[in-house]
Protein backbone atom coordinates (compact mmCIF):
# COMPACT_ATOMS: atom_id res chain seq x y z
CA UNK A 1 0.00 0.00 0.00
CA UNK A 2 1.09 3.67 -0.83
CA UNK A 3 2.34 5.53 2.04
CA UNK A 4 0.10 8.38 2.89
CA UNK A 5 2.11 11.49 4.28
CA UNK A 6 -0.68 13.44 5.58
CA UNK A 7 0.33 15.80 8.84
CA UNK A 8 -2.26 15.06 11.49
CA UNK A 9 -1.60 17.50 14.30
CA UNK A 10 -4.55 18.07 16.39
CA UNK A 11 -6.08 22.07 16.33
CA UNK A 12 -5.57 23.52 19.51
CA UNK A 13 -8.88 25.24 19.13
CA UNK A 14 -10.91 22.27 18.10
CA UNK A 15 -8.97 20.44 20.33
CA UNK A 16 -9.71 22.51 23.65
CA UNK A 17 -13.62 21.88 22.94
CA UNK A 18 -15.61 22.34 25.66
CA UNK A 19 -17.37 20.84 28.74
CA UNK A 20 -20.66 19.49 28.65
CA UNK A 21 -22.93 20.35 31.05
CA UNK A 22 -23.99 16.96 30.90
CA UNK A 23 -20.55 15.81 32.18
CA UNK A 24 -20.27 12.72 34.12
CA UNK A 25 -19.35 13.91 37.79
CA UNK A 26 -15.37 13.78 38.26
CA UNK A 27 -14.83 9.72 38.67
CA UNK A 28 -12.41 7.77 39.73
CA UNK A 29 -10.76 5.21 36.88
CA UNK A 30 -12.64 2.76 38.56
CA UNK A 31 -15.89 3.93 39.32
CA UNK A 32 -15.99 5.24 35.56
CA UNK A 33 -15.40 1.62 34.61
CA UNK A 34 -18.10 0.33 36.81
CA UNK A 35 -20.44 3.32 35.70
CA UNK A 36 -19.71 2.83 31.83
CA UNK A 37 -20.32 -1.20 32.55
CA UNK A 38 -23.87 0.22 33.93
CA UNK A 39 -24.25 2.54 31.19
CA UNK A 40 -23.77 -0.40 28.71
CA UNK A 41 -25.83 -2.79 30.17
CA UNK A 42 -28.64 -0.51 30.18
CA UNK A 43 -27.90 -0.15 26.53
CA UNK A 44 -27.59 3.77 27.21
CA UNK A 45 -23.39 3.30 26.28
CA UNK A 46 -23.15 1.08 22.98
CA UNK A 47 -20.03 0.21 21.05
CA UNK A 48 -21.04 -0.96 17.47
CA UNK A 49 -18.72 -2.36 15.10
CA UNK A 50 -19.56 -1.23 11.74
CA UNK A 51 -18.76 -1.90 7.81
CA UNK A 52 -19.83 -0.32 4.94
CA UNK A 53 -22.06 -2.95 3.91
CA UNK A 54 -24.18 0.12 1.61
CA UNK A 55 -26.87 -0.31 5.05
CA UNK A 56 -28.30 3.08 5.53
CA UNK A 57 -28.25 2.30 8.90
CA UNK A 58 -24.21 1.21 8.67
CA UNK A 59 -23.32 4.99 6.39
CA UNK A 60 -25.68 7.13 8.27
CA UNK A 61 -23.08 5.62 11.79
CA UNK A 62 -20.15 6.04 9.32
CA UNK A 63 -20.83 9.67 8.53
CA UNK A 64 -21.34 10.82 11.91
CA UNK A 65 -17.93 9.23 13.78
CA UNK A 66 -16.27 10.90 10.20
CA UNK A 67 -17.54 13.89 11.27
CA UNK A 68 -16.09 13.56 14.52
CA UNK A 69 -12.96 12.83 13.14
CA UNK A 70 -13.03 15.58 11.14
CA UNK A 71 -13.63 17.91 14.03
CA UNK A 72 -10.79 16.50 16.11
CA UNK A 73 -8.39 15.87 13.78
CA UNK A 74 -9.16 19.26 11.69
CA UNK A 75 -5.69 19.02 9.78
CA UNK A 76 -6.46 16.07 8.39
CA UNK A 77 -7.96 16.42 4.90
CA UNK A 78 -11.89 15.67 4.78
CA UNK A 79 -11.45 13.72 1.97
CA UNK A 80 -9.08 11.35 2.97
CA UNK A 81 -10.88 10.55 6.35
CA UNK A 82 -14.25 10.06 3.85
CA UNK A 83 -12.49 7.75 1.89
CA UNK A 84 -10.63 5.66 4.83
CA UNK A 85 -14.54 5.48 6.76
CA UNK A 86 -16.46 4.40 3.95
CA UNK A 87 -13.89 2.30 2.99
CA UNK A 88 -14.80 -1.47 3.10
CA UNK A 89 -11.87 -3.32 3.97
CA UNK A 90 -11.67 -0.50 7.21
CA UNK A 91 -13.95 -0.70 10.23
CA UNK A 92 -15.16 1.13 12.81
CA UNK A 93 -16.14 0.41 16.19
CA UNK A 94 -18.74 3.60 16.99
CA UNK A 95 -19.03 4.71 20.65
CA UNK A 96 -22.89 6.18 21.02
CA UNK A 97 -24.43 7.18 24.32
CA UNK A 98 -28.05 8.07 24.44
CA UNK A 99 -28.17 7.78 20.41
CA UNK A 100 -25.45 10.32 19.84
CA UNK A 101 -21.90 9.29 18.01
CA UNK A 102 -19.49 10.58 20.66
CA UNK A 103 -16.46 9.22 19.21
CA UNK A 104 -14.62 6.18 17.72
CA UNK A 105 -12.14 3.98 16.37
CA UNK A 106 -11.51 3.15 12.30
CA UNK A 107 -9.19 0.15 11.98
CA UNK A 108 -7.79 -1.74 9.26
CA UNK A 109 -7.92 -5.61 10.37
CA UNK A 110 -5.06 -7.46 8.69
CA UNK A 111 -6.23 -10.91 9.32
CA UNK A 112 -3.71 -12.79 7.65
CA UNK A 113 -0.81 -10.98 9.77
CA UNK A 114 -3.44 -10.95 13.11
CA UNK A 115 -2.82 -7.35 13.54
CA UNK A 116 -4.67 -4.27 13.19
CA UNK A 117 -4.01 -1.24 12.31
CA UNK A 118 -5.53 1.94 13.62
CA UNK A 119 -6.39 4.52 11.19
CA UNK A 120 -8.36 7.31 13.23
CA UNK A 121 -9.41 8.04 17.35
CA UNK A 122 -10.95 10.61 18.51
CA UNK A 123 -13.69 11.62 21.10
CA UNK A 124 -15.83 14.73 20.56
CA UNK A 125 -14.82 17.70 22.20
CA UNK A 126 -17.49 18.00 24.75
CA UNK A 127 -17.41 14.36 25.92
CA UNK A 128 -13.24 14.19 26.49
CA UNK A 129 -11.63 13.35 29.83
CA UNK A 130 -14.51 11.70 30.82
CA UNK A 131 -13.07 8.00 30.12
CA UNK A 132 -14.98 7.50 26.56
CA UNK A 133 -11.27 7.23 25.07
CA UNK A 134 -9.86 4.11 27.57
CA UNK A 135 -13.48 2.23 26.80
CA UNK A 136 -13.45 2.93 23.29
CA UNK A 137 -10.06 1.36 23.36
CA UNK A 138 -10.77 -1.40 26.00
CA UNK A 139 -13.56 -2.32 23.48
CA UNK A 140 -11.19 -2.40 20.23
CA UNK A 141 -9.18 -5.33 22.55
CA UNK A 142 -12.10 -6.86 23.35
CA UNK A 143 -13.17 -6.81 19.62
CA UNK A 144 -9.68 -8.20 18.62
CA UNK A 145 -9.46 -10.88 20.78
CA UNK A 146 -12.79 -11.78 19.54
CA UNK A 147 -10.99 -11.85 15.92
CA UNK A 148 -8.25 -13.50 16.84
CA UNK A 149 -5.81 -10.51 16.54
CA UNK A 150 -2.67 -10.41 18.38
CA UNK A 151 -2.13 -6.48 18.53
CA UNK A 152 -2.14 -3.30 17.25
CA UNK A 153 -0.42 -0.86 15.85
CA UNK A 154 -0.70 2.98 15.07
CA UNK A 155 0.90 6.04 14.15
CA UNK A 156 -0.13 8.44 17.14
CA UNK A 157 0.09 12.12 16.71
CA UNK A 158 3.07 13.33 19.15
CA UNK A 159 0.03 15.00 21.09
CA UNK A 160 -1.55 12.20 21.63
CA UNK A 161 1.03 9.46 22.54
CA UNK A 162 0.27 10.09 25.98
CA UNK A 163 -3.36 8.97 25.80
CA UNK A 164 -1.92 5.81 23.66
CA UNK A 165 0.72 5.09 26.17
CA UNK A 166 -2.20 5.04 28.85
CA UNK A 167 -4.05 2.64 26.81
CA UNK A 168 -0.85 0.21 26.67
CA UNK A 169 0.86 1.20 23.48
CA UNK A 170 4.19 0.99 23.52
CA UNK A 171 6.92 3.11 20.85
CA UNK A 172 8.86 -0.41 20.99
CA UNK A 173 7.16 -2.22 17.98
CA UNK A 174 7.85 -5.79 19.35
CA UNK A 175 6.01 -7.75 15.93
CA UNK A 176 8.47 -8.70 13.23
CA UNK A 177 8.64 -6.29 10.80
CA UNK A 178 7.25 -8.52 7.88
CA UNK A 179 3.73 -8.72 9.52
CA UNK A 180 3.40 -4.79 9.46
CA UNK A 181 5.65 -3.46 6.50
CA UNK A 182 3.32 -2.23 3.31
CA UNK A 183 0.35 -2.61 5.49
CA UNK A 184 0.73 0.64 7.28
CA UNK A 185 -0.35 3.93 6.17
CA UNK A 186 2.79 5.95 7.59
CA UNK A 187 2.08 9.62 8.77
CA UNK A 188 3.90 13.07 8.84
CA UNK A 189 5.05 14.01 12.58
CA UNK A 190 3.49 11.18 14.27
CA UNK A 191 4.94 8.14 16.10
CA UNK A 192 4.50 4.49 15.46
CA UNK A 193 3.28 2.78 18.94
CA UNK A 194 2.10 -0.99 19.18
CA UNK A 195 -0.02 -2.66 21.90
CA UNK A 196 -0.33 -6.33 22.43
CA UNK A 197 -3.57 -7.81 23.14
CA UNK A 198 -3.75 -10.47 25.99
CA UNK A 199 -6.69 -12.91 25.35
CA UNK A 200 -6.29 -14.03 28.99
CA UNK A 201 -7.52 -10.37 30.37
CA UNK A 202 -10.83 -9.13 30.55
CA UNK A 203 -9.69 -5.67 29.38
CA UNK A 204 -13.92 -3.99 30.45
CA UNK A 205 -13.12 -4.99 34.06
CA UNK A 206 -9.53 -4.35 34.75
CA UNK A 207 -9.98 -1.87 37.54
CA UNK A 208 -12.83 -4.05 39.05
CA UNK A 209 -10.30 -7.29 39.06
CA UNK A 210 -7.40 -5.41 40.61
CA UNK A 211 -9.41 -3.45 43.12
CA UNK A 212 -10.64 -7.19 43.98
CA UNK A 213 -7.62 -8.36 44.35
CA UNK A 214 -6.54 -5.67 46.51
CA UNK A 215 -8.91 -6.26 48.98
CA UNK A 216 -8.16 -10.10 48.95
CA UNK A 217 -4.68 -8.92 49.85
CA UNK A 218 -5.79 -6.13 52.75
CA UNK A 219 -8.04 -9.12 54.28
CA UNK A 220 -5.37 -11.95 54.15
CA UNK A 221 -3.03 -9.61 55.99
CA UNK A 222 -5.54 -8.57 58.49
CA UNK A 223 -6.39 -12.04 59.15
CA UNK A 224 -2.31 -12.87 59.19
CA UNK A 225 -1.40 -10.12 61.25
CA UNK A 226 -4.66 -10.99 63.82
CA UNK A 227 -2.72 -14.21 63.92
CA UNK A 228 0.58 -12.78 64.37
CA UNK A 229 -0.60 -10.50 67.48
CA UNK A 230 -1.97 -13.67 69.85
CA UNK A 231 -5.83 -12.42 68.76
CA UNK A 232 -6.18 -14.16 66.11
CA UNK A 233 -8.24 -16.67 68.08
CA UNK A 234 -11.16 -15.95 66.75
CA UNK A 235 -10.21 -16.62 63.03
CA UNK A 236 -9.97 -20.65 61.73
CA UNK A 237 -6.10 -22.11 61.70
CA UNK A 238 -8.12 -22.90 58.46
CA UNK A 239 -8.28 -19.30 57.25
CA UNK A 240 -4.57 -18.36 58.45
CA UNK A 241 -3.11 -21.37 56.72
CA UNK A 242 -5.38 -20.76 53.13
CA UNK A 243 -3.89 -16.75 53.80
CA UNK A 244 -0.66 -17.74 54.18
CA UNK A 245 -0.48 -19.78 51.25
CA UNK A 246 -1.94 -17.06 48.96
CA UNK A 247 0.35 -14.10 50.19
CA UNK A 248 3.38 -16.38 50.99
CA UNK A 249 3.80 -14.86 54.07
CA UNK A 250 2.84 -11.78 56.13
CA UNK A 251 6.47 -9.68 55.24
CA UNK A 252 5.34 -10.39 51.67
CA UNK A 253 2.25 -9.51 52.15
CA UNK A 254 2.94 -6.16 53.41
CA UNK A 255 4.95 -5.35 50.75
CA UNK A 256 2.65 -5.65 48.64
CA UNK A 257 0.52 -3.41 50.05
CA UNK A 258 2.74 -0.94 50.61
CA UNK A 259 5.11 -1.20 47.99
CA UNK A 260 2.69 -2.60 45.16
CA UNK A 261 2.56 -5.70 43.40
CA UNK A 262 4.70 -7.18 41.25
CA UNK A 263 4.68 -10.12 39.12
CA UNK A 264 6.02 -13.57 41.28
CA UNK A 265 9.47 -14.95 40.34
CA UNK A 266 9.16 -18.23 38.62
CA UNK A 267 11.86 -20.58 39.44
CA UNK A 268 10.84 -23.61 36.83
CA UNK A 269 12.82 -27.24 36.96
CA UNK A 270 12.49 -29.47 33.83
CA UNK A 271 13.90 -32.92 34.30
CA UNK A 272 15.89 -31.83 37.30
CA UNK A 273 17.62 -28.68 36.01
CA UNK A 274 16.62 -25.06 36.78
CA UNK A 275 15.84 -23.37 33.29
CA UNK A 276 14.46 -20.09 32.06
CA UNK A 277 11.09 -19.76 30.82
CA UNK A 278 12.28 -19.40 27.34
CA UNK A 279 14.30 -22.19 27.62
CA UNK A 280 11.64 -24.87 29.09
CA UNK A 281 8.79 -23.45 26.27
CA UNK A 282 11.70 -23.54 23.28
CA UNK A 283 12.65 -27.34 24.02
CA UNK A 284 8.82 -28.30 24.89
CA UNK A 285 7.78 -26.96 21.68
CA UNK A 286 10.76 -28.59 20.00
CA UNK A 287 10.04 -31.64 20.73
CA UNK A 288 6.33 -31.28 20.46
CA UNK A 289 6.87 -30.40 16.98
CA UNK A 290 9.32 -33.28 15.99
CA UNK A 291 6.90 -35.73 17.02
CA UNK A 292 6.05 -38.06 14.12
CA UNK A 293 2.11 -36.88 14.64
CA UNK A 294 2.93 -33.18 14.66
CA UNK A 295 2.39 -32.93 10.95
CA UNK A 296 -1.51 -31.95 11.16
CA UNK A 297 -0.93 -28.93 13.46
CA UNK A 298 2.11 -27.63 11.52
CA UNK A 299 0.22 -25.07 9.66
CA UNK A 300 -2.86 -23.31 10.01
CA UNK A 301 -5.85 -25.05 8.66
CA UNK A 302 -6.85 -23.34 5.46
CA UNK A 303 -10.27 -21.63 4.10
CA UNK A 304 -10.37 -23.71 0.93
CA UNK A 305 -9.55 -27.27 3.22
CA UNK A 306 -12.09 -26.87 5.51
CA UNK A 307 -14.91 -23.58 4.62
CA UNK A 308 -16.89 -25.01 7.68
CA UNK A 309 -13.58 -24.91 10.19
CA UNK A 310 -13.81 -21.33 11.66
CA UNK A 311 -17.63 -21.43 12.56
CA UNK A 312 -16.81 -24.40 14.71
CA UNK A 313 -13.49 -23.91 15.89
CA UNK A 314 -13.81 -20.36 17.75
CA UNK A 315 -10.12 -20.32 19.12
CA UNK A 316 -7.76 -21.88 16.08
CA UNK A 317 -4.39 -22.30 17.09
CA UNK A 318 -1.32 -24.23 15.38
CA UNK A 319 2.45 -24.83 15.59
CA UNK A 320 3.29 -22.15 13.52
CA UNK A 321 1.53 -19.72 15.05
CA UNK A 322 3.18 -20.89 18.75
CA UNK A 323 6.25 -20.61 16.89
CA UNK A 324 5.57 -17.14 16.37
CA UNK A 325 4.78 -16.61 20.09
CA UNK A 326 7.76 -18.04 21.03
CA UNK A 327 10.69 -16.41 18.96
CA UNK A 328 9.43 -13.00 18.16
CA UNK A 329 10.75 -10.67 21.07
CA UNK A 330 10.20 -10.39 23.55
CA UNK A 331 8.49 -14.26 23.98
CA UNK A 332 4.66 -14.59 24.53
CA UNK A 333 4.79 -16.57 26.82
CA UNK A 334 5.32 -15.89 30.22
CA UNK A 335 5.04 -18.89 32.18
CA UNK A 336 5.56 -22.76 30.65
CA UNK A 337 1.29 -23.14 31.59
CA UNK A 338 0.95 -20.83 29.03
CA UNK A 339 2.30 -22.80 26.26
CA UNK A 340 0.50 -25.87 27.35
CA UNK A 341 -2.36 -24.13 27.69
CA UNK A 342 -1.88 -23.63 23.75
CA UNK A 343 -1.34 -26.94 22.78
CA UNK A 344 -4.21 -28.82 24.77
CA UNK A 345 -6.45 -26.22 22.50
CA UNK A 346 -4.86 -27.00 19.73
CA UNK A 347 -5.56 -30.71 20.27
CA UNK A 348 -9.06 -29.98 21.93
CA UNK A 349 -9.98 -28.26 18.37
CA UNK A 350 -8.67 -30.92 16.59
CA UNK A 351 -11.08 -33.47 18.29
CA UNK A 352 -13.86 -31.13 18.26
CA UNK A 353 -13.65 -30.66 14.43
CA UNK A 354 -12.65 -34.07 13.43
CA UNK A 355 -14.49 -37.61 13.62
CA UNK A 356 -12.87 -40.12 16.29
CA UNK A 357 -12.14 -42.43 13.25
CA UNK A 358 -9.85 -39.84 11.69
CA UNK A 359 -6.41 -39.70 11.43
CA UNK A 360 -6.17 -36.24 12.97
CA UNK A 361 -8.55 -36.80 16.08
CA UNK A 362 -5.58 -39.89 16.50
CA UNK A 363 -2.81 -37.95 15.82
CA UNK A 364 -4.39 -35.57 18.60
CA UNK A 365 -4.81 -37.66 21.06
CA UNK A 366 -1.21 -39.41 20.83
CA UNK A 367 0.26 -36.45 20.46
CA UNK A 368 -1.76 -34.68 23.33
CA UNK A 369 -0.47 -38.23 25.86
CA UNK A 370 2.83 -37.53 24.22
CA UNK A 371 3.14 -33.78 25.68
CA UNK A 372 1.88 -34.48 29.16
CA UNK A 373 4.16 -37.17 29.29
CA UNK A 374 7.07 -35.30 28.10
CA UNK A 375 6.20 -32.24 30.86
CA UNK A 376 5.47 -34.76 33.76
CA UNK A 377 8.84 -33.79 35.12
CA UNK A 378 7.99 -30.29 34.74
CA UNK A 379 7.58 -28.02 37.56
CA UNK A 380 7.15 -24.12 38.28
CA UNK A 381 7.26 -22.60 41.37
CA UNK A 382 6.09 -18.89 41.75
CA UNK A 383 7.62 -17.33 44.77
CA UNK A 384 6.67 -13.57 45.62
CA UNK A 385 8.60 -11.63 44.52
CA UNK A 386 11.15 -9.72 47.07
CA UNK A 387 11.30 -6.13 47.66
CA UNK A 388 14.83 -3.87 48.32
N1 LIG B 1 -2.14 13.30 26.02
C1 LIG B 1 -1.87 12.70 27.19
N2 LIG B 1 -2.81 12.09 27.95
C2 LIG B 1 -4.08 12.13 27.50
C3 LIG B 1 -4.44 12.76 26.29
C4 LIG B 1 -3.40 13.37 25.52
N3 LIG B 1 -3.64 13.97 24.38
N4 LIG B 1 -5.77 12.63 26.12
C5 LIG B 1 -6.23 11.92 27.20
N5 LIG B 1 -5.21 11.66 28.01
C6 LIG B 1 -5.25 10.90 29.23
C7 LIG B 1 -6.35 11.34 30.18
O1 LIG B 1 -5.92 12.35 31.05
C8 LIG B 1 -6.67 10.06 30.91
O2 LIG B 1 -5.72 9.84 31.95
P1 LIG B 1 -6.17 9.09 33.34
O3 LIG B 1 -6.62 7.69 32.93
O4 LIG B 1 -4.91 9.07 34.13
O5 LIG B 1 -7.29 9.89 33.92
C9 LIG B 1 -6.42 9.00 29.84
O6 LIG B 1 -5.54 9.57 28.88
C10 LIG B 1 -7.67 8.56 29.14
O7 LIG B 1 -8.53 9.64 28.99
P2 LIG B 1 -9.99 9.48 28.42
O8 LIG B 1 -10.90 10.43 29.09
O9 LIG B 1 -10.37 8.04 28.44
O10 LIG B 1 -9.73 9.91 26.89
P3 LIG B 1 -10.66 10.85 25.99
O11 LIG B 1 -12.06 10.39 26.03
O12 LIG B 1 -10.40 12.25 26.30
O13 LIG B 1 -10.06 10.51 24.55
C11 LIG B 1 -8.55 11.17 22.80
C12 LIG B 1 -8.69 10.69 24.25
C13 LIG B 1 -9.17 10.14 21.87
C14 LIG B 1 -7.08 11.32 22.46
C15 LIG B 1 -9.31 12.51 22.69
O14 LIG B 1 -8.69 13.43 23.54
C16 LIG B 1 -9.35 13.09 21.29
O15 LIG B 1 -10.26 12.80 20.53
N6 LIG B 1 -8.38 13.96 20.94
C17 LIG B 1 -8.37 14.62 19.64
C18 LIG B 1 -8.13 13.68 18.51
C19 LIG B 1 -6.82 12.94 18.63
O16 LIG B 1 -5.81 13.53 18.95
N7 LIG B 1 -6.85 11.64 18.35
C20 LIG B 1 -5.66 10.81 18.32
C21 LIG B 1 -4.96 11.04 17.05
S1 LIG B 1 -3.84 9.76 16.61
C22 LIG B 1 -4.78 8.64 15.78
O17 LIG B 1 -5.91 8.86 15.51
C23 LIG B 1 -4.19 7.33 15.38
Amino acid sequence: MASMNHKRPRDDEAAKGGTSEEDAPKLTPLEREIYHARLEKEGALLFPIVRNDSTDAAVKMLIQVKTVFTQQLPKMPRAYISRLVLDRQHVSLVCTFRGEVVGGITYRPVMSQRMAEIVFCAVSAKHQVQGYGTRIMNQIKEQCKRDNIEGMLTYADNHAVGYFRKQGFKKQVTMKRERWQGFLKDYEGATLMECLVDPTIDYLSTRQVAEQQRKAVVQKVSELERAEAGSGATASNRNVTSAAAVVGDLSAARDVLHKGWAPPVLEVRYRGEAQTVEQVVKTIYEAVSAHEDAWPFKQAVKHEDAPDYHEIVKNPIDLSMIHERIYRRPCYYVTPDQLLADLYVMFENCRLYNPDTTVFWECATRLEAYTRNRTAELHVERKPRVHD
